[in-house]
């Protein structure tokens, strides 16, 4: 199959490349790299001893796009592009409106006007909120706490408007649990330009000394030991379920909410001595208040991914901590060194 991906650069999307590749897809990145670097596609290309075509321009430009289509003419798009801080949208709500619900807008056009009629897309559960129930499934109320999480629920609902209003249209709406994890190799990982805001690159960052302690956001929650509880799925894992998606697109009719987790939570202070485990480094740590906006436990009902799509994650917490090392360690820098 003949697959655009948006934002095929970043974190996720790297991780997919390499499996779309082994799937014999043929692929097209269309990628800003305004948080990711196209040296993530040269290793990409490494470790599938494949090649793929990228294309360097933003989801906002109309004429950019339709141009990569016209020229590439796709079957389907896996959409990971767009802007991902939950904090940060908080101060600059209009740019996460604009990038990710304009810039889908200008895709899905662009998509109807080549007759391309399957997408799937990056949701994430922070489109649940606070829980009225756990696990989530996918009938859970949606009530996002943040500009980001706004976004990606309307995001879903253009897309399933779009799909209504297309005949033969598909799309499925995978909403992610917590990515975490890298390619066992260690060639490509996640690479926050910043000081990281999640936990996972945190705890490596400090295993590697380039932080001197990962700060615990509260240990009063209602959990095992207090300190936040989350589905941490891994990226690879969760690069499965992508080509899982594409497989399902041909089964079913319209569109499908689908989340992908695992059904486990893990705390803060599990993961950080997980990680203290595989690293052989160690991870000092002091408590400190509460984040705004966090809740206390988040999991996944997976019932659906193994219906619809027959997928599952098989990898855990081990496998999590071993490949962010072997990433972080081999590339202290991330990209950048
Ligand atoms: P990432 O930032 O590593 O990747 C996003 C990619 O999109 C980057 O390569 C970036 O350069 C590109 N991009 C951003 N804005 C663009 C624009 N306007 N035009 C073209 N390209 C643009 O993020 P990721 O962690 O790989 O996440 C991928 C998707 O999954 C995002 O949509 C994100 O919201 C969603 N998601 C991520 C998480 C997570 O924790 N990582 C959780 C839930 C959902
Ligand atoms: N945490 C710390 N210290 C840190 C960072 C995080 O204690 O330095 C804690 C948080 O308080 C939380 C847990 O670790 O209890 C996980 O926090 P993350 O920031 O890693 O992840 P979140 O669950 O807050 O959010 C992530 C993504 C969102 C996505 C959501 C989906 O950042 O984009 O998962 O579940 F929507």
């Amino acid at each position: 199959m003949r697959v655009l991906v948006t934002g095929g650069a970043g974190y996720i999307g790297s991780h997919t490349l390499v499996h779309l590749l082994r799937a014999d897809h043929q692929v097209l990145v269309y990628d800003n790299f305004s948080n990711s670097s196209p040296e993530a596609l040269a290793r990409v290309r490494q470790i599938s001893n494949r090649d793929l075509a990228s294309r360097e321009g933003d989801l906002r430009d109309a004429s950019r796009i339709e141009d990569a289509f016209a020229r590439f003419r796709p079957d389907a798009v896996i959409h990971f592009a767009g802007l991902k801080a939950v904090g940060d949208s908080h101060g600059q709500p209009l740019e996460y409106y604009a990038q990710n619900v304009a810039g889908s807008i200008t895709l899905l056009q662009t998509m109807a006007r080549h007759g391309c009629a399957r997408v799937v897309f990056s949701s994430s559960a922070t489109v649940y909120g606070e829980p009225d129930y756990l696990p989530f499934d996918e009938t859970h109320p949606l009530r996002p706490q943040s500009p980001y999480g706004r976004s990606k629920l309307m995001i879903e609902t253009i897309i399933r408007d779009w799909v209504a209003a297309h005949s033969g249209a598909r799309a499925i709406l995978l909403r992610y649990f917590n990515p975490v994890g890298a390619h066992a190799s260690g060639r490509i990982g996640e690479d926050p330009r910043d000081i990281p805001n999640n936990l996972m690159p945190y705890i490596a960052q400090v295993a590697i000394g380039r932080r001197a302690e990962l700060a615990v956001h509260g240990n009063d929650y209602p959990t095992s030991d207090g300190t936040g509880e989350r589905d941490y799925i891994h990226v690879e894992d969760l690069a499965r379920a992508h080509l899982a998606a594409l497989d399902a697109l041909n089964r079913i009719a319209g569109c499908e909410a689908i989340n992908v987790g695992t059904g486990q939570s893990t705390s803060v202070l599990e993961m950080r001595a997980a990680f203290e485990r595989s690293s052989g480094r160690p991870i000092p740590y002091r408590i400190g208040p509460r984040r705004p906006g966090d809740v206390a436990r988040m999991c996944a009902d997976v019932r659906k991914a193994a219906s619809l799509m027959g997928w599952q994650a098989e990898l855990g917490l081990e496998e999590m901590c071993l490949s962010t090392w072997a990433w972080q360690s081999a590339n202290p820098g991330g990209y950048g060194e």
